[in-house]
């Protein structure tokens, strides 16, 4: 007999009144086609909780408390299928159903004592996947029973596209890892060094993997963002990438299975158009991706420039000038980095360490007239790197945080004095009107020699030297109000920034979840094709997210907890 736990009972009698309702005897078959892999699911705090899902339920203290030690700290919540990095993406925005402690302190007891636990955006059933056939075995499920499922890797995503539904799909578990000097893809004749990467594997296991073979994988600024998940299939930058290319120009093949239930091997050899969808036209839309496959370069050291100081009204405007008039410069050279109006983080593999202390050397002489600090050394690796350098500053979790962001095309912004200005202008009115930071990630392609048509995110990435980002944090007891006020903070800096480059795009991944227009922002003129291709792989519209192509829009059931934000999407 299946058995379900008295909150989440009382929770799906409310929530799937209006869909589709399989018996308790159709998932405990499902349950026992994946081996028992099929699990419940509660909100990550609801054992700090007296009422879940509005059901008296009994606190846990020791369980609240390990939630509380790892709230905030990502490796933690990349382990738990009910965490997501955002966590209003565990929540219900539009209803304020939540379940989340107080991210400034998680030990904080109001959070608790003021409050219940909703179950929010988190699925109430997931299967933890440890093979293709778990996944063939959901997808005729989902197929048959007309139950709306999603996909999780490690919950980084910035638009809920990995939450809802009442089934998810959970990869984490799926941890492989190999490395072959001679790969050669299915049905294919040219061999490459490359990486294969299970759907879970975090990137700091990919790092340390590829230390440990003397390799260079090209990736995220972050532990635990998944390689083969959300990253690669809707572009993947790093500052590695303006010299090495994006994730979609280094993926050599996947393994799907696509939502007609067939298995896949995809690369240039074979299935080339389902292969070109995934290097762009992002994830959740096509398949469930078992594995993916990526070119690697040979280790290498790298040039590291580390700046910052303590930023003032009066000093902001003078280093982003500075950012503004080197980037050019800088990204000829083969730099690529992270960067704000009193900071930045940039390495560069191809100079000598002399060469590269001249290089940033305005910028270091204006950090250090503001009694701030710089360093310009050379680290063996990219791990050596990523370990002293990015687990210290990498964006936080466990915060509500939402997005905006837009790729700054090279011309006029980096090369024509009027089109600097502007630039510069914008990221100060950030400043000045929000209080809110421009966050430059410096990880287009500039100087890789793209071959024209082989991926499908926007051709935008292709002229421009930086994407342009900021993060606006929501309190995690924010009001209704409160939530609305600052999405209108995020539209209208991404409206300053569209005004400034109207013919460019954004970054799927990491754009204002409110983003209007967003067929064109996100890919441009491959929309289309990759709407044919989307009808071809999942003909009964098995899978959806938001702003996904061919999704079935903001009116859809699924997405009643976004918030009603008129925009012309
Ligand atoms: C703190 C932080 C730092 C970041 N830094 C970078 C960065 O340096 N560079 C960069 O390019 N991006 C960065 N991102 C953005 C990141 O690439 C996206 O959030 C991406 O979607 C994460 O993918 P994921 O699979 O890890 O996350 P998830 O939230 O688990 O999934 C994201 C999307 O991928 C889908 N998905 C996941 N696995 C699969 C699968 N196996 N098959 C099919 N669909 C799948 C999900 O359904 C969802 O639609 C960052 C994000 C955060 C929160
Ligand atoms: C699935 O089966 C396993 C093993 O029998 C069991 O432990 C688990 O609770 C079941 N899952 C659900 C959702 O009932
Ligand atoms: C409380 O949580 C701990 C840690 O997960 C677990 O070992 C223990 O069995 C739980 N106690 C009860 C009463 O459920
Ligand atoms: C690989 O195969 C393609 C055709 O599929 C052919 O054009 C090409 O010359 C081959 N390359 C090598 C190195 O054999
Ligand atoms: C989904 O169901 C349809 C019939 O409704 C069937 O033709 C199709 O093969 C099924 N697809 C999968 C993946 O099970
Ligand atoms: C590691 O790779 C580098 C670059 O290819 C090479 O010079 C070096 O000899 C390798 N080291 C080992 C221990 O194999
Ligand atoms: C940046 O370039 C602009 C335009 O050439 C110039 O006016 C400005 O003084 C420069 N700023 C710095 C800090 O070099
Ligand atoms: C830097 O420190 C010196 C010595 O303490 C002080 O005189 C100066 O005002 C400081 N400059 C700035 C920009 O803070
Ligand atoms: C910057 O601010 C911090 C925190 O207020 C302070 O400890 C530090 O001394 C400041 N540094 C400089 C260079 O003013
Ligand atoms: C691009 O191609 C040119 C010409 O072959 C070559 O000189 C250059 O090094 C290449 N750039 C990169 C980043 O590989
Ligand atoms: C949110 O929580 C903080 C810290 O506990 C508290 O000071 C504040 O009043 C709360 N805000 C709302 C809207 O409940
Ligand atoms: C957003 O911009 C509009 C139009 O300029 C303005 O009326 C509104 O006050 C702005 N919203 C916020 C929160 O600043």
């Amino acid at each position: 007999m299946f058995f379900l736990g008295i909150a989440i009972h009382g929770f799906l009698l409310r929530r799937v009144a209006s869909s589709a309702t399989p018996s308790a005897e159709r998932w405990a078959q499902l349950n026992q086609t994946v081996g028992g892999r099929l699990h419940t699911s509660l909100p990550l705090a609801a054992s700090c909780f007296s009422t879940v899902n509005g059901i008296p339920s009994t606190p846990n203290a020791t369980e609240c408390a390990l939630v509380q030690q790892g709230y905030t700290k990502p490796d933690f919540r990349s382990v738990h299928y009910s965490a997501h990095m955002l966590p209003q993406w565990e929540t219900c925005q539009s209803t304020v159903q939540r379940c989340l402690l107080n991210s400034d302190d998680p030990s904080d007891p109001t959070a608790w004592e003021d409050n219940e636990c909703w179950q929010g955006a988190i699925s109430p059933y997931y299967v933890d996947v440890q093979s293709e056939d778990d996944v063939l075995a959901a997808i005729s499920f989902v197929n048959e029973t007309g139950v709306q499922f999603s996909i999780k890797a490690s919950g980084h995503d910035y638009k809920g596209r990995s939450s809802f539904g009442s089934l998810s799909l959970w990869m984490r578990n799926l941890d492989s890892l190999s490395y072959s000097a001679e790969f050669v893809p299915e049905g294919g004749n040219v061999t490459y060094p490359a990486i294969t990467i299970g759907a879970g594997v975090p990137f700091e296991d990919v790092y340390s993997f590829a230390e440990d073979n003397n390799i260079t994988v090209v990736g995220g600024y972050h532990q635990t963002i998944a390689a083969s998940g959300g990253w690669v299939q809707a572009g993947g930058h790093s500052i590695l990438s303006p010299i090495y290319g994006l994730g979609v120009d280094r993926v050599l093949q996947y393994k799907i299975i696509t939502l007609d239930g067939v298995s896949r091997t995809v690369n240039a050899f074979q299935n080339p158009d389902l292969f070109w969808a995934l290097r762009g036209g992002a994830a959740s839309t096509f398949g469930v991706v078992l594995e993916s496959s990526m070119l690697v370069e040979p280790q290498m050291s790298l040039r590291v420039a580390s700046i910052s100081f303590n930023q003032t009204a009066d000093n902001a405007r003078g280093f982003l000038e500075i950012l503004v008039n080197n980037s050019y410069k800088w990204g000829q050279e083969g730099w690529g980095g992270h960067m704000g109006p009193a900071s930045l983080i940039n390495v560069n593999p191809l100079l000598t360490l002399e060469e590269a202390q001249a290089s940033v050397q305005s910028a270091v002489d204006y950090a250090l007239a503001q009694n701030g600090t710089a360093v310009v050394e050379d680290l063996s690796s990219w791990q050596t790197f990523f370990a002293k350098y990015v687990e210290s500053a990498e964006a936080g979790v466990g915060v509500q945080t939402i997005l905006g962001s837009r790729l700054i095309p090279t011309d006029p912004f980096f090369t024509d004095d009027d089109g600097q200005k502007a630039l510069v202008d914008l990221m100060v009115k950030m400043v000045d009107t929000y209080a809110v930071n421009p966050y430059i990630i410096q990880g287009t392609p500039f100087l890789y020699n793209y071959t024209e048509g082989t991926t499908s995110v926007t051709p935008a990435w292709r002229n421009s030297l930086w994407q342009i980002g900021f993060h606006e944090n929501m309190a995690y007891n924010a009001t209704l109000d409160t939530m609305y006020a600052q999405y209108e903070i995020v539209n209208n800096i991404t409206s300053w920034m569209r005004e400034l480059a109207p013919n460019s795009g954004a970054y799927f991944n990491e754009a204002n979840p409110y983003e209007p227009d967003h067929e064109v922002t996100f890919w441009g003129d491959n929309y289309a094709t990759l709407l044919e291709l989307k009808n071809k792989y999942d003909p009964f519209r098995l899978l959806d997210c938001w702003m996904c192509v061919g999704w079935k829009g903001a009116a859809d059931e699924r997405y009643s907890c976004y918030l009603d934000i008129s925009t012309d999407y």
